[in-house]
Order: C-alpha cells, then structure tokens, then sequence
C-alpha cells in the first residue's frame, strides 16, 4: 500500500513519532512516504499567524497518517489550516496522530484528536485509528510504542 505521513512539528517531537512510524510501516511492505507542511517564514512557538508554502498533496497515496501537536487544548492550528486546505480524501484510509506535553490525552490530545477526526471527515477520509503520546517523560516510551503499534497494525 502506497502510504504518507504528513506531519507539521514545531519541535520535532511529532517528526520523531512518524520516522520511527514510517520505518515500521516500511518493514511491513508498505511504500511510504513521510512529508512536512511547510511555512513561508520561521513560526514563533504558538503564533497564529503563518502563512503555509508548502503543503503536502495526499492524491497520490491509498491511506494517510496526519500528525502535529497539541497546542493550547486544540490541534495545531497550521495542520488546521492545512486540513482545510487539501483536497478531498474521497474515502481514503486515515490516520490521526497527536503529540503532547501533559501526561494524559484529556489534557488536550482527545479534543485535537477529535478536530482532526472532524477534518478529516469533512474531506471524505476515514478515520481507521487514532493515537496520543504524551511526551512527559514517564509516558514517552510507552505512548510512543503504543501509538506506533495501534497506527501500524490499522493499514
Ligand atoms: C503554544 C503551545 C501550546 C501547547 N499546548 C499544550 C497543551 O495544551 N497540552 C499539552 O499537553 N501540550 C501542549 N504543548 C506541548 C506540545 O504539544 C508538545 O511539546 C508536542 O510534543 C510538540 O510537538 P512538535 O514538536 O511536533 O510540535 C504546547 C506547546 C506549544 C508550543
């Protein structure tokens, strides 16, 4: 299956989850591609204001992984912005991946999972799975390893 994971990450903590993602779904037989959305200018962390220069066309592939991070309670506001802006997915495979500070998915990883659900949704995808890691230490390695294992096993 021909598979992309589109991530924005302002620190690379989302990056990091989708190369090791990217590596396992690529040991499973699966053509995978892992691109950015980019921004015309360096964003200060948490500004609302960006302009995106490069944004990932999903056409291409049978199944997507989306990723970013949790800010303030919500979904990045540019993977908003960039969701908006895509193409229709027209039923295609989708996947949600969301990475955090806090320690538990109420402290804002379900709520911007449910943003990228709806999103996505809204373009026709299908959501097959989602995941939070929360990135506090003492949840890392596990929330990573799970994440990785549930979004791997859904393509
Ligand atoms: C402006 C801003 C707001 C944030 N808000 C939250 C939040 O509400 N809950 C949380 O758990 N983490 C929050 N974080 C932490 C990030 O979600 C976390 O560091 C994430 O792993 C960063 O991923 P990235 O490097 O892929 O951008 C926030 C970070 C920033 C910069």
């Amino acid at each position: 299956m021909k598979i992309g994971i589109v991530v924005y990450s302002w620190s690379g903590n989302t990056l990091s989850v989708a190369e090791k993602l990217k590596e396992r779904l690529a040991a499973g037989g699966h053509d995978v591609a892992l691109e950015q959305v980019a921004l015309a200018e360096e964003r200060k962390q948490g500004a609302r204001e960006f302009t995106i220069s490069g944004a990932p066309d999903p056409s291409s592939w049978d199944a997507v992984v989306f990723g970013a991070a949790v800010e303030a309670f919500s979904l990045s506001p540019v993977l908003k912005e960039y969701l908006g802006g895509i193409a229709p997915l027209d039923g295609k495979k989708v996947a949600c991946l969301v990475s955090q500070q806090f320690p538990y998915p109420w402290m804002g990883g379900n709520r911007a999972i449910r943003q990228m659900r709806k999103l996505c949704e809204s373009k026709g995808g299908s959501v097959a799975e989602t995941a939070v890691v929360n990135w506090a230490k003492s949840k890392r390695e596990k929330t990573m390893a799970a994440a990785i294992e549930r979004l791997s096993a859904a393509f």
